[in-house]
């Protein structure tokens, strides 16, 4: 990882992102110990300022930070605290309602030579680690179940990813496609009309409204949540229709090849983008991710605070 902060995927590159999940395998392996701990950031603090909700995401940075002995601090909700960016040290953790935030509080922590800045999730812009998360998750769940030894460095070279639902407002969306795109993936996004960005010039996907017929074909589905706390007006007649035509259905889930898993970043809402079955059966990694996030979120600041400091015993 070449920047100080990790702001968006671009900053990583294809061989950040791979940079990224060989450490991750380390610490999942770290994760699996009696005491799931290393010294390699004692004495960094880390600082996790989450300004919209979050359970998990902030739970995962948390345990990441614990497990390399960094110091935690939290606050959330309150923006004063930021103006005193400048006694910040180490590493910032941010999350925030508005696209931007994290590059602006990078701005200010540049001017006065502190810390790194990592983006948990900026509006409907980016939110990196899930991305990263994400691509780990597959290249790993592919070797384990199906025995696909990865292609470094792009490990999801020729899968096909179908990425479902509310993509107009998703930060994971833009994150994973620009990951999944790097790694080689080819990516069909599958929403109704309203749900698509107003513009996808530039966006290295297809789209498609009939998700029937790619369920057989995908190596990858990915479901998103609909983001009704970003919706600014009624994008769709009903929740219903929107389950029939898009969700993840227990009737549609047979559709399913024998090599495709199912993913999902959470929170799920079980009976609309996913039936509750299909969220639980063997087909579905979404456990899993949660996870990986731990492993690749201790990769990511170690990256950002090690210094080439030893992991440890
Ligand atoms: C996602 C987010 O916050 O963008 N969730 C997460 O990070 N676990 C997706 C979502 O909220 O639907």
């Amino acid at each position: 990882m070449s920047g100080r902060h990790l702001l968006g995927i671009t900053d990583l590159g294809v061989d950040g992102i791979d940079e990224v999940m060989r450490l991750a395998d380390t610490f999942v392996e770290v994760g699996r110990r009696p005491i799931p701990r290393v010294p390699a950031l004692r004495g960094k603090t880390v600082v996790s300022t989450f300004f919209e909700d979050s359970t998990r995401t902030r739970l995962s940075f948390e345990a990441a930070a614990t497990r390399l002995s960094a110091a935690v601090m939290t606050f959330t909700g309150s923006s004063s605290s930021l103006n005193k960016g400048e006694s910040l040290r180490d590493t910032v953790v941010v999350r925030h309602g508005c696209a931007g935030v994290p590059a602006q509080v990078a701005g200010w922590l540049d001017q006065a030579g502190g810390a790194s800045v990592l983006n948990a999730g900026d509006g409907a812009h980016e939110h990196p680690t899930q991305a990263l998360l994400d691509c780990f998750t597959i290249s790993r769940e592919r070797e384990a179940r199906f025995g696909a030894r990865p292609a470094r460095p792009g490990v999801l070279r020729g899968l096909r990813v179908a990425i479902v639902g509310d993509i107009r407002h998703s930060r994971v969306a833009r994150s994973n496609v620009l990951a999944f795109s790097a790694l080689g993936a080819e990516i069909s996004l599958v929403a109704p009309a309203t749900l698509l960005p107003p513009s996808l010039a530039g966006w290295p996907v297809e789209v498609s409204h009939d998700i029937d017929a790619l369920l057989p074909k995908c190596d990858v589905v990915y479901l998103l949540r609909l983001q009704n706390e970003r919706m600014t007006e009624q994008f769709l007649p009903t929740l219903r229709e929107y389950t029939a035509t898009y969700g993840l259905t227990a009737e549609r889930a047979r559709l399913l090849g024998p090599s495709t898993i199912v993913m999902h970043p959470g929170p799920i809402r079980r009976g609309i983008e996913i039936a509750a079955e299909v969220a639980d059966s063997p087909v579905s990694v979404i456990t899993t991710q949660v996870a990986n996030g731990v492993a690749v979120r201790m990769a990511v600041l170690y990256l950002l605070l090690g210094s080439g400091a030893p992991i440890g015993a």
